[in-house]
């Protein structure tokens, strides 16, 4: 492992590892307090340090000394900027300003700086944090860029083996912070270690070391791009030894059933030998609590959560395992809030849940693009490297603000796949990543036939995103490059259904909308 990164507790430090991964280069994550005792250990290996954001102030978060080992390049982030700048004797404060994150303006003072000798101009555009900011810095340290408010962006020991930025170069938003990135790289002197075939190696390595010969593991697959390419990884290590279950829960979409099978069977599931496959129809146990669970958003996502792993455990004795193997990537753990310090921005049906089966997540660290690399990388055919996602919870968390019923999840259902053929038919599948169909639960007026009808309006979202961390609103045809009238469409599809008054588009980014309605 060539680069260490010590998490402070960013939602975004994940997004270093990803970039350094672009960069062909392998990184650890590690809380403070793990990272000094794993450094001791490792010392020939490790070529860099990064010292990544956080959400806390300086002045509240109690952090151990800082980590800056001899001899190793260390790039400080935000709060390990802070970090760094406070104990290395130099001044942080807190603005009297609000605090928060935005697209701000740099300028560059120092070009033959490693951290912007790739980078082609002097101004650019980064993500700003404007949290504490440092005031002085530390003796030995020189300013390499300025912010707008002539604040330090960027600083720089004079031996160039010590930066910090108060941006984040890991987040799109920063114009060229890859190529910053790659500048510390090419300071800590990485050589190119990671690529499909290594994260498949090193993920069957882990498999086989949590699962050993005599046990048994069971995979909850949903037949999406996670739990199916996973299913393809793990496959060959464990062969029969995995029983692959697939919840029938009440909340898939229309022909989902069939769907999940033929996934299956494409990820190698089903031959004598190999990972078996069962679909588990639990429908009733899950619609029956539902007119106790009600409408707030996360008791239902809880309340779904824990069924879930009440029929997993289930399943677990039935197979006899007693590790259970899942799909979450990083952004599921980060927005659960199971990353360092991140908020938590969503209760993921398979995250922090607790349960007497031991958890093994080898995809923790992968983001949605890299799952589809390896996918392809296995040559898994496009039903499964480019399948769009679907939440866990499914149709339950499409009906918003009032009681799931078996009757709204069929009228969602149907609504589903009514934006889904108009979308097909319009040839506009490819321009989005995710498309969200959902009843909104507050009825609102309208016309149906001839007289007044009070009935559910149907949210029509759809969204670009490489990682889902963050979304750029999709905005349906027409636009002046695609004439077709496909808003026009889905409302004259929708509303056929006697349940429904009208589709309501829903444009907008995340943050701070998310992907889903709750
Ligand atoms: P949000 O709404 O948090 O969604 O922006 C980001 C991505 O995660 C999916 N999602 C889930 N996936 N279990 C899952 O497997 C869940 O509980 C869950 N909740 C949200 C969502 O569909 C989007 O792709």
């Amino acid at each position: 492992m060539q680069i260490l990164i010590v998490d402070l507790g960013s939602q975004y430090t994940r997004l270093i590892g990803r970039t350094l991964r672009d960069l062909g280069v392998r990184s650890l994550i590690l809380p403070p307090d793990k990272a000094e005792a794993w450094l001791a250990g490792h010392r020939g290996e490790v070529k860099g340090v990064i010292l990544s954001g956080g959400a806390a102030s300086i002045t509240e978060e109690d952090l151990p000394p800082l980590i800056m080992p001899r001899g190793i390049p260390v790039l400080g982030i935000c709060l390990g900027m802070h970090w760094m700048a406070r104990d290395l004797g130099g001044l942080v404060e807190s603005p009297q300003t609000q605090r928060g994150y935005g697209p701000e303006e740099i300028e560059v003072l120092a070009a033959d700086n490693p951290l912007f000798r790739r980078v082609p101009r002097f101004r650019s555009t980064v993500w700003m944090s404007h949290g504490d900011s440092v005031t002085k810095m530390p003796p030995g340290f020189c300013l390499i860029a300025r912010g707008e408010r002539s604040e330090v962006a960027a600083m720089s020991s004079d031996d160039r083996t010590r930066f910090a930025v108060q941006f984040h170069p890991e987040v799109i938003e920063t114009q060229y912070g890859t190529q910053m990135l790659a500048g510390f790289l090419d300071v800590c002197g990485t050589r190119q270690d990671w690529g499909p075939t290594d994260i498949v190696a090193q993920i069957r390595e882990e498999v086989a070391r949590a699962v050993g010969p005599d046990d048994r593991a069971l995979l909850a697959f949903s037949g999406g791009v996670d739990s199916s390419t996973l299913t393809a990884v793990v496959g060959p290590v464990l062969g029969d030894r995995l029983a692959c279950v697939a919840l029938a829960h009440g909340g898939l979409r229309a022909g989902e059933e069939v769907e999940i099978i033929k996934n299956a069977a494409a990820v190698g599931c089903g031959h004598p030998g190999a990972p078996s496959i069962s679909l588990i129809e639990c429908q009733n146990t899950f619609l029956d609590i539902m007119p106790t669970v009600g409408i707030d958003p996360e008791v239902k996502r809880k309340s779904f959560r824990n069924l879930y792993r009440l029929q997993l455990e289930a399943l677990a004795e039935r197979h006899r395992a007693t590790i259970l193997i899942q799909g979450t990537l990083a952004p599921d753990v980060i927005e659960s809030g199971k990353s360092g310090g991140a908020a938590t921005i969503v209760t993921h049906h398979n995250v922090g849940m607790e349960t007497t089966l031991q958890q093994v997540h080898p995809l923790a660290n992968l983001f949605k693009y890299e799952v589809r690399e390896l996918a392809r990388h296995l040559n898994l055919p496009p039903s499964v490297s480019e399948r769009k996602p679907f939440p866990g919870p499914g149709l339950y968390c499409r009906i918003v603000g009032t009681p799931v019923t078996p009757e709204l999840l069929d009228v969602v259902r149907w609504a589903d796949v009514e934006v889904h053929r108009v979308v097909r038919e319009a040839g506009i599948e490819d321009e989005f990543d995710q498309l969200v169909v959902a009843l909104l639960g507050s009825k609102i007026a309208g016309i149906k036939g001839d007289g007044r009808a009070h009935e559910y309006p149907i949210g029509v979202r759809a969204v670009r995103t490489t990682d889902f961390m963050t979304c750029y609103g999709y905005q349906f045809p027409p636009r002046p490059d695609n004439p077709a009238p496909v808003r026009k469409r889905i409302e004259r599809a929708l509303v056929t259904h006697p349940k429904i008054i009208c589709p309501l588009f829903d444009e907008s980014d995340k943050p701070p909308r998310r992907t889903e309605f709750e």
